[in-house]
Protein backbone atom coordinates (compact mmCIF):
# COMPACT_ATOMS: atom_id res chain seq x y z
CA UNK A 1 0.00 0.00 0.00
CA UNK A 2 1.21 3.39 -1.13
CA UNK A 3 0.33 4.88 2.56
CA UNK A 4 1.65 2.56 4.52
CA UNK A 5 5.72 2.83 3.38
CA UNK A 6 7.55 5.30 4.70
CA UNK A 7 9.38 7.40 2.29
CA UNK A 8 13.57 7.02 2.77
CA UNK A 9 14.36 10.65 2.53
CA UNK A 10 17.07 12.16 4.66
CA UNK A 11 17.81 8.68 5.37
CA UNK A 12 15.34 7.86 8.23
CA UNK A 13 15.17 4.45 9.67
CA UNK A 14 11.71 2.87 9.93
CA UNK A 15 8.84 4.53 12.87
CA UNK A 16 7.14 7.47 12.61
CA UNK A 17 9.55 10.65 12.19
CA UNK A 18 9.64 13.83 15.12
CA UNK A 19 6.85 15.86 13.84
CA UNK A 20 7.75 19.21 13.50
CA UNK A 21 4.05 20.90 13.33
CA UNK A 22 1.06 19.29 15.29
CA UNK A 23 -1.99 20.10 14.13
CA UNK A 24 -5.01 19.48 16.91
CA UNK A 25 -8.30 19.32 16.78
CA UNK A 26 -8.55 22.51 14.96
CA UNK A 27 -11.71 23.95 13.79
CA UNK A 28 -12.54 27.05 12.10
CA UNK A 29 -15.45 29.17 11.43
CA UNK A 30 -15.05 32.97 10.23
CA UNK A 31 -17.28 35.76 11.47
CA UNK A 32 -19.55 35.26 8.76
CA UNK A 33 -20.89 32.20 9.60
CA UNK A 34 -18.80 29.82 6.62
CA UNK A 35 -16.98 26.51 8.92
CA UNK A 36 -13.66 26.55 7.01
CA UNK A 37 -12.31 23.23 8.98
CA UNK A 38 -13.61 20.95 11.45
CA UNK A 39 -11.37 18.82 13.74
CA UNK A 40 -8.02 18.81 11.92
CA UNK A 41 -5.79 16.57 13.40
CA UNK A 42 -2.48 15.67 11.52
CA UNK A 43 1.54 15.78 12.14
CA UNK A 44 4.05 17.04 9.68
CA UNK A 45 7.31 15.28 10.38
CA UNK A 46 10.40 16.91 10.53
CA UNK A 47 12.49 17.13 7.44
CA UNK A 48 9.58 16.28 4.96
CA UNK A 49 7.41 17.64 2.55
CA UNK A 50 3.55 17.52 3.20
CA UNK A 51 0.88 18.69 0.74
CA UNK A 52 -2.35 20.10 1.84
CA UNK A 53 -4.31 18.75 -1.57
CA UNK A 54 -8.37 18.93 -1.50
CA UNK A 55 -10.90 20.49 -3.55
CA UNK A 56 -10.73 24.91 -4.00
CA UNK A 57 -12.78 26.00 -0.72
CA UNK A 58 -12.06 23.63 1.49
CA UNK A 59 -9.83 25.32 3.83
CA UNK A 60 -6.32 24.61 2.63
CA UNK A 61 -5.30 28.64 2.74
CA UNK A 62 -7.00 28.74 5.79
CA UNK A 63 -5.03 25.94 7.70
CA UNK A 64 -1.67 27.03 6.47
CA UNK A 65 -2.53 30.62 8.29
CA UNK A 66 -3.37 28.99 11.27
CA UNK A 67 0.04 27.50 10.88
CA UNK A 68 1.50 30.57 9.94
CA UNK A 69 -0.09 31.73 13.24
CA UNK A 70 -1.90 34.61 10.93
CA UNK A 71 -4.88 33.58 11.77
CA UNK A 72 -6.31 32.07 14.96
CA UNK A 73 -8.34 29.37 15.06
CA UNK A 74 -12.02 28.72 16.56
CA UNK A 75 -10.74 25.30 18.44
CA UNK A 76 -7.96 23.11 18.72
CA UNK A 77 -3.88 23.95 19.14
CA UNK A 78 -1.12 24.11 17.06
CA UNK A 79 2.42 22.73 18.16
CA UNK A 80 5.55 24.19 16.67
CA UNK A 81 8.33 21.40 18.12
CA UNK A 82 5.84 20.18 20.41
CA UNK A 83 5.23 24.02 22.25
CA UNK A 84 1.77 25.30 21.52
CA UNK A 85 2.13 28.84 19.36
CA UNK A 86 -0.79 31.92 19.50
CA UNK A 87 1.06 33.96 16.59
CA UNK A 88 3.76 34.37 13.75
CA UNK A 89 7.62 32.92 14.20
CA UNK A 90 11.02 33.11 13.11
CA UNK A 91 10.60 29.27 13.09
CA UNK A 92 8.29 29.41 10.30
CA UNK A 93 7.94 31.14 6.63
CA UNK A 94 5.17 31.93 3.96
CA UNK A 95 5.90 31.64 0.22
CA UNK A 96 2.79 33.29 -1.30
CA UNK A 97 1.37 32.84 -4.53
CA UNK A 98 1.46 36.19 -5.58
CA UNK A 99 5.28 36.49 -4.86
CA UNK A 100 4.54 39.41 -2.45
CA UNK A 101 7.91 41.11 -4.00
CA UNK A 102 8.27 44.74 -3.48
CA UNK A 103 7.89 46.14 -7.00
CA UNK A 104 10.14 49.34 -5.98
CA UNK A 105 13.07 47.04 -4.21
CA UNK A 106 15.68 45.24 -6.30
CA UNK A 107 16.10 41.34 -6.23
CA UNK A 108 18.74 41.37 -3.55
CA UNK A 109 16.86 44.04 -1.27
CA UNK A 110 13.57 41.87 -1.96
CA UNK A 111 15.63 38.76 -0.56
CA UNK A 112 17.00 40.56 2.08
CA UNK A 113 13.52 42.15 3.69
CA UNK A 114 12.98 39.47 6.50
CA UNK A 115 16.48 39.90 7.70
CA UNK A 116 15.69 43.74 7.53
CA UNK A 117 13.02 43.96 9.25
CA UNK A 118 14.81 41.61 12.30
CA UNK A 119 17.41 44.53 12.44
CA UNK A 120 20.24 42.46 11.13
CA UNK A 121 22.84 44.46 9.90
CA UNK A 122 23.22 46.19 6.19
CA UNK A 123 26.66 44.04 4.68
CA UNK A 124 25.74 40.82 6.70
CA UNK A 125 21.53 40.75 5.50
CA UNK A 126 23.38 41.09 1.57
CA UNK A 127 26.09 38.48 2.11
CA UNK A 128 22.93 36.33 2.98
CA UNK A 129 20.51 37.48 0.48
CA UNK A 130 23.43 36.72 -2.22
CA UNK A 131 23.98 33.37 -1.00
CA UNK A 132 20.20 32.20 -1.40
CA UNK A 133 20.09 33.98 -4.58
CA UNK A 134 22.42 31.90 -5.97
CA UNK A 135 21.01 29.10 -4.37
CA UNK A 136 17.85 29.59 -5.49
CA UNK A 137 19.89 29.95 -9.38
CA UNK A 138 19.62 33.85 -9.99
CA UNK A 139 23.20 35.34 -10.00
CA UNK A 140 23.40 38.59 -11.85
CA UNK A 141 19.87 39.61 -11.25
CA UNK A 142 20.59 40.97 -7.34
CA UNK A 143 20.07 44.93 -8.88
CA UNK A 144 17.11 43.80 -11.04
CA UNK A 145 14.03 44.86 -10.04
CA UNK A 146 10.49 42.19 -10.35
CA UNK A 147 8.57 43.66 -13.53
CA UNK A 148 11.80 42.92 -15.33
CA UNK A 149 11.49 39.17 -14.26
CA UNK A 150 9.64 36.62 -15.14
CA UNK A 151 6.74 34.75 -13.45
CA UNK A 152 9.26 31.53 -12.09
CA UNK A 153 11.98 33.71 -11.64
CA UNK A 154 10.03 35.96 -9.42
CA UNK A 155 8.95 32.79 -7.79
CA UNK A 156 12.61 32.15 -7.01
CA UNK A 157 12.86 35.32 -5.04
CA UNK A 158 10.21 34.67 -2.97
CA UNK A 159 11.53 31.29 -2.21
CA UNK A 160 14.83 33.08 -1.81
CA UNK A 161 13.19 34.97 0.72
CA UNK A 162 11.93 32.31 2.86
CA UNK A 163 15.56 30.67 3.09
CA UNK A 164 16.74 33.65 4.10
CA UNK A 165 15.44 34.10 6.93
CA UNK A 166 16.39 30.65 7.93
CA UNK A 167 13.26 29.56 9.42
CA UNK A 168 13.24 25.59 9.58
CA UNK A 169 9.44 25.45 8.59
CA UNK A 170 8.09 27.07 5.04
CA UNK A 171 4.71 27.28 4.31
CA UNK A 172 4.23 27.55 0.48
CA UNK A 173 0.31 28.47 -0.46
CA UNK A 174 -0.02 27.29 -4.82
CA UNK A 175 3.70 28.70 -5.02
CA UNK A 176 3.53 27.62 -8.43
CA UNK A 177 -0.37 28.31 -9.31
CA UNK A 178 0.26 31.15 -12.08
CA UNK A 179 3.59 29.68 -13.65
CA UNK A 180 3.30 28.06 -16.95
CA UNK A 181 3.54 24.44 -17.17
CA UNK A 182 6.91 24.09 -17.90
CA UNK A 183 8.63 26.21 -16.23
CA UNK A 184 6.45 24.93 -13.39
CA UNK A 185 8.15 21.63 -13.53
CA UNK A 186 11.74 22.93 -13.72
CA UNK A 187 10.84 24.86 -10.13
CA UNK A 188 9.39 21.73 -8.89
CA UNK A 189 12.77 19.82 -9.79
CA UNK A 190 14.62 23.09 -8.48
CA UNK A 191 12.28 22.64 -4.82
CA UNK A 192 13.21 19.66 -4.22
CA UNK A 193 17.11 19.98 -4.95
CA UNK A 194 17.36 22.98 -2.76
CA UNK A 195 15.43 20.82 -0.26
CA UNK A 196 18.36 17.95 -0.33
CA UNK A 197 20.38 21.15 0.23
CA UNK A 198 18.38 23.10 2.89
CA UNK A 199 16.64 20.49 5.07
CA UNK A 200 13.43 22.21 6.14
CA UNK A 201 9.78 21.20 6.87
CA UNK A 202 7.71 22.04 3.90
CA UNK A 203 3.87 22.56 3.93
CA UNK A 204 2.77 23.27 0.81
CA UNK A 205 -0.88 23.41 -0.69
CA UNK A 206 -1.33 23.27 -4.38
CA UNK A 207 -4.32 21.73 -6.39
CA UNK A 208 -2.36 19.87 -8.86
CA UNK A 209 -2.92 15.85 -7.77
CA UNK A 210 0.95 15.55 -10.45
CA UNK A 211 2.71 18.08 -8.88
CA UNK A 212 1.67 16.67 -5.47
CA UNK A 213 2.72 13.50 -6.15
CA UNK A 214 5.93 14.39 -7.61
CA UNK A 215 7.09 16.34 -4.72
CA UNK A 216 4.95 15.25 -1.39
CA UNK A 217 6.90 12.83 0.94
CA UNK A 218 3.18 13.11 2.51
CA UNK A 219 -0.31 14.04 0.79
CA UNK A 220 -2.64 14.94 3.27
CA UNK A 221 -6.55 14.27 1.28
CA UNK A 222 -8.75 16.99 2.41
CA UNK A 223 -12.35 16.72 2.16
CA UNK A 224 -14.82 19.52 0.91
CA UNK A 225 -15.50 22.41 2.75
CA UNK A 226 -15.67 22.07 5.45
CA UNK A 227 -12.61 20.88 5.07
CA UNK A 228 -11.51 17.64 7.23
CA UNK A 229 -8.67 14.49 6.74
CA UNK A 230 -10.00 12.40 4.22
CA UNK A 231 -6.66 10.20 3.55
CA UNK A 232 -2.69 10.31 4.06
CA UNK A 233 -0.79 9.44 1.07
CA UNK A 234 3.25 8.65 1.21
CA UNK A 235 3.76 8.76 -2.60
CA UNK A 236 7.24 6.94 -1.98
CA UNK A 237 9.13 8.23 -5.49
CA UNK A 238 13.07 7.87 -5.14
CA UNK A 239 13.64 11.05 -6.66
CA UNK A 240 17.44 10.62 -5.16
CA UNK A 241 19.32 9.73 -8.55
CA UNK A 242 17.37 11.40 -11.40
CA UNK A 243 14.62 14.10 -10.97
CA UNK A 244 12.85 13.71 -14.24
CA UNK A 245 12.61 9.33 -14.13
CA UNK A 246 10.23 9.85 -11.09
CA UNK A 247 7.83 11.17 -13.23
CA UNK A 248 7.49 8.50 -15.49
CA UNK A 249 7.63 6.25 -12.58
CA UNK A 250 4.70 3.46 -12.03
CA UNK A 251 4.35 4.40 -8.55
CA UNK A 252 4.09 7.92 -9.95
CA UNK A 253 1.17 6.68 -12.05
CA UNK A 254 -0.42 4.73 -9.26
CA UNK A 255 -0.48 7.28 -6.84
CA UNK A 256 -1.76 9.80 -9.23
CA UNK A 257 -4.96 7.85 -9.85
CA UNK A 258 -5.62 6.66 -6.56
CA UNK A 259 -5.83 10.41 -5.39
CA UNK A 260 -8.41 10.82 -8.57
CA UNK A 261 -10.31 8.62 -7.22
CA UNK A 262 -10.48 9.86 -3.54
CA UNK A 263 -10.94 13.52 -5.18
CA UNK A 264 -13.47 12.83 -7.84
CA UNK A 265 -15.96 12.29 -4.97
CA UNK A 266 -15.69 15.67 -3.83
CA UNK A 267 -16.81 17.10 -7.16
CA UNK A 268 -20.00 18.06 -8.21
N1 LIG B 1 -11.83 36.00 5.61
C1 LIG B 1 -12.82 35.15 5.33
N2 LIG B 1 -14.08 35.39 5.76
C2 LIG B 1 -15.09 34.53 5.51
N3 LIG B 1 -14.95 33.38 4.81
C3 LIG B 1 -13.72 33.09 4.36
C4 LIG B 1 -12.59 33.95 4.58
N4 LIG B 1 -11.49 33.39 4.01
C5 LIG B 1 -11.92 32.25 3.44
N5 LIG B 1 -13.25 32.06 3.64
C6 LIG B 1 -14.05 30.92 3.20
O1 LIG B 1 -13.57 29.76 3.85
C7 LIG B 1 -13.54 28.66 2.97
C8 LIG B 1 -12.13 28.11 2.87
O2 LIG B 1 -11.31 29.08 2.20
P1 LIG B 1 -9.78 28.82 1.85
O3 LIG B 1 -9.06 28.44 3.09
O4 LIG B 1 -9.28 30.01 1.13
O5 LIG B 1 -9.89 27.55 0.87
P2 LIG B 1 -8.83 26.94 -0.17
O6 LIG B 1 -7.51 27.60 0.07
O7 LIG B 1 -8.83 25.48 0.10
O8 LIG B 1 -9.38 27.21 -1.54
C9 LIG B 1 -14.08 29.17 1.65
O9 LIG B 1 -15.44 28.86 1.57
C10 LIG B 1 -13.88 30.66 1.72
O10 LIG B 1 -14.83 31.35 0.96
MG1 LIG C 1 -6.24 28.74 -1.14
Amino acid sequence: MLNTVLSARNGQASGTPEAAVQVEGIGKRYPGGVEALKDVTLDFPAGELTTLLGPSGCGKTTLLKIIAGLLDPSKGQIRVKGKQVHGPGPDRAFVFQDFALMPWATVLRNVAFGLELRGVAKAEREATARKYITEVGLTGFEQSYPHELSGGMRQRVGVARALAVDADILLMDEPFASIDEQTRRKLQEDLLQLLQIEKKTVIFVTHSIEEAVYVSDQIVLLSRRPGTVSRIIRPNLDHSTDLEAARRDKAYLDCVDEIWQTLKQYLV
